[in-house]
């Protein structure tokens, strides 16, 4: 007899996107996201404002899903929530909308890692460009305004952190940098958008030196903001007459950190299949630098997986994906649990089912 397919609904409110995704199975029949315009002009996420807006958006948002889903409320199986790392105020608006609608359906409920979440939106149908799944085990490199990591991925939900920032996430670090050269926030899109015509090799801002798999992009932020600021002392158009230039070689720095890491990890661990997630690796520069050390490499063992863009973002089908593996695994959770805002590692946390 054919199995019935699975339906869960996923809800993501860990910053300033309000994501609720349905899948059925792994593939995705909606995916609404309802961005937060407000925080533009305050340079970065003001979290007040954020669960404030969550809490307008996200009845519209799952009412959106289920509508493009063309499915009846009463057919999603289970309620697929973020319950940490991130913003608590917004954490606490998805978790409680979470924990009605199960009550209300009388479905079950599934709490997701947000981080894990980055790395499993690689098992939507279709999420990646190479159009299969990552075999394990694969290095996670999770880019994001939240988190900079290396993980090792042994299995869906058998994670090691490798590597961590010791400071600023790289998506912080960009934003920051951004908003000195008077972009709104989110900036690293903007910083990829004002690079295209920009030479790369102009600006020759230092690396930090950081040992092991670890990585720090407070140091390298600041010297990029000193430098802007001594030059704006002398020639106040220094910015406007180098924007291009500014940004190609920011964004080739960073492309160049995040690479050299990853090739530590490769030789630390031997794992010659690497997943790029988060934010950050919708870059260009950034997509274009791993996709070329794959290609041109010796050893043609080594694969390179990256989301389309729009899977790369904060968005519902990656807490409804993980929400889908935990449900295969009957790894459901109470409706006490509340959620976390930080996060430091998946010892206490890896699921062995
Ligand atoms: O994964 P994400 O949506 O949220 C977190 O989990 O933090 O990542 C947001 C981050 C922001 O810092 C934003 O500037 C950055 O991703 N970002 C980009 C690009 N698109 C988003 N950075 C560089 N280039 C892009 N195209
Ligand atoms: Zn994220």
């Amino acid at each position: 007899m054919k199995k019935k397919p699975i339906i869960i609904i996923g809800i993501e409110s860990s910053c300033d996107d309000t994501g609720v995704s349905i899948i059925q199975n792994r593939n995705v029949l909606s995916n609404v996201i309802f961005n937060q315009e407000i925080h533009k002009k305050y340079g970065g996420v003001v979290p007040e404002l954020a669960s404030r807006l969550h809490d307008i958006n996200m009845t519209k948002a799952v009412q959106q899903a289920i509508f493009l889903a063309k499915i009846n409320r009463n057919q999603i199986d289970a309620v697929s929530f973020t319950l940490g790392p991130g913003l608590i105020g917004p954490l606490l608006v998805g978790a409680s909308f979470a924990k009605s609608f199960s009550m209300g359906l009388d479905i079950p409920l599934l709490t997701v890692n947000h981080i894990q979440a980055h790395i499993l939106s690689h098992f939507i149908q279709d999420a990646n460009l190479n159009n299969c799944y990552p075999k394990f085990p694969f290095l996670g490199l999770v880019i994001s305004g939240g988190h900079t990591q290396i993980i090792k991925v042994n299995d869906f939900f058998q994670m090691e952190i490798l590597g961590s920032t010791l400071d600023d996430s790289v998506g912080e670090a960009l934003d920051k940098i951004a908003r000195m050269l008077g972009f709104y926030y989110p900036g690293g899109p903007m910083i990829e958008y004002f690079s295209k015509n920009g030479n790369e090799k102009k600006f020759m801002f230092s690396k930090p030196i950081v040992s092991g798999l670890d990585f720090s992009f407070s140091g390298f932020k600041n010297n990029v903001l000193q430098y802007i600021n001594k030059k704006l002392k002398k020639n106040t158009l220094f910015i406007k007459q180098n924007l291009s230039d500014i940004c190609a070689s920011i964004q080739k720095i960073i492309a160049e950190i995040l690479l050299e890491k990853v090739q530590k990890a490769i030789i630390k661990t031997g794992i010659s299949r690497i997943v790029l997630a988060g934010g950050v690796s919708a870059n260009y520069e950034i997509r274009k630098i791993f996709m070329y050390f794959s290609k041109n490499q010796k050893n043609k063992k080594l694969e390179v997986f990256i989301l389309k863009k729009k899977y790369t973002t904060d968005n519902g089908a990656m807490i409804a994906i993980t929400g889908l593996l935990k449900y295969e695994r009957n790894l459901f959770d109470s409706i006490h649990i509340t959620p976390y805002s930080k996060f430091k590692n998946f010892k206490n946390y890896t699921v062995n089912k």
